[in-house]
């Protein structure tokens, strides 16, 4: 089924390349806790092998939205959905989906690094293990691959078997993501990853986004609309638990539609509608 809106386009395919198939979209999604709906009916979809940045005040609803992409709110307290999410053509709520499958499919790195209380070869290996992706013999070389993929080898090289709680909070941050990169996931999501970084450990951690594409598929968080226009490839701007435009980043940066997103990016609203 094709997911209804393209970032961008409106629906048509602009001439930029697009990915053939979106990997990941949501359908007249609406999510909540109790009586509170904290985010309604959006119908987007993430453009496979590209960067889409999600920007907005902050409350707007943008982590509970992210969050539901794979399924980390089901056990939330009072957490309830309408509508879909799909992930290539399966609806990641059917019957038929383990969850702990779609978050191998679908990753995640949250604003905080949260390394596991193991040595810093363990928790690159952990999913692996999990999800039993390689044999033993393998693990070793699996943790230098994914920790050189980041750029961290050869600071931890000498170390993998010590705690990774005396790493800067850049380089646990950097370890979290060769965590998530360590099962090959489909999809990457990233919840503001650098917030809590100083700007060099940042500067690395957008170098890798960087590079994870075509081959993932990234959505990332972020309050930092200079660093959303340096990464990403689409923007989508949410406001008070509503999507309200989205479209290719240089588009909605300098030619936004709505007066809100304009408003909130501080620039010029684009007047006329372009020929
Ligand atoms: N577990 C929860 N229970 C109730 N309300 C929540 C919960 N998590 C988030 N919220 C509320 O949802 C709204 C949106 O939060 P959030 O998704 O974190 O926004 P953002 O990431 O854009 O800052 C906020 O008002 C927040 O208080
Ligand atoms: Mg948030």
């Amino acid at each position: 089924m094709e997911p209804t809106q393209r970032p961008g386009t409106g629906g048509a395919t602009s001439g930029a390349a697009v990915a053939e198939a979106p990997t990941l979209s949501s359908r007249e999604f609406t999510v909540g806790f109790g009586a509170a709906t904290i985010m309604s009916d959006v119908t987007v979809a993430f453009p496979s092998g590209s960067v889409t940045a999600l920007v907005g005040p902050s409350g707007s609803g943008k982590t509970t939205y992210l969050r539901s992409l794979n399924r980390m709110n089901d056990k939330v307290r009072n957490f309830w959905r309408k509508g879909e999410i799909r992930l290539g053509d399966q609806e990641i709520h059917g019957r038929e989906v383990d969850p702990l499958v779609l978050r191998r499919r679908v990753g995640m790195v949250f604003q905080r690094p949260n390394p596991f209380p193991m040595s810093i070869q363990d928790n690159i290996v952990a999913g692996v293990r999990a999800h039993r992706m390689a044999k033993r013999n393998e693990l070793r070389d699996i943790a230098e691959t994914r920790l050189a993929e980041v750029g961290l080898w050869s600071a931890v090289s000498d170390r993998l078997n010590d705690s990774p709680f005396r790493l800067s909070g850049g380089q646990q941050q950097l370890l979290c993501l060769a965590r998530a990169l360590a099962v090959e996931p489909e999809v990457l999501l990233l919840d503001e990853p650098t917030s809590s970084l100083d700007p060099r450990s940042t500067e690395a951690v957008e170098e890798l986004i960087g590079r994870l594409t075509p081959r993932l598929t990234v959505v990332i968080v972020t309050h930092n609309l200079a660093q959303a226009r340096r990464v990403s490839d689409y923007t989508m701007f949410f406001q008070d638990g509503r999507l309200v435009e989205t479209g290719r980043t240089e588009e909605l940066f300098e030619r936004p539609k709505s007066p809100e997103t304009a408003r909130y990016l501080g620039a010029e609203l684009a007047t006329a509608p372009r020929s």
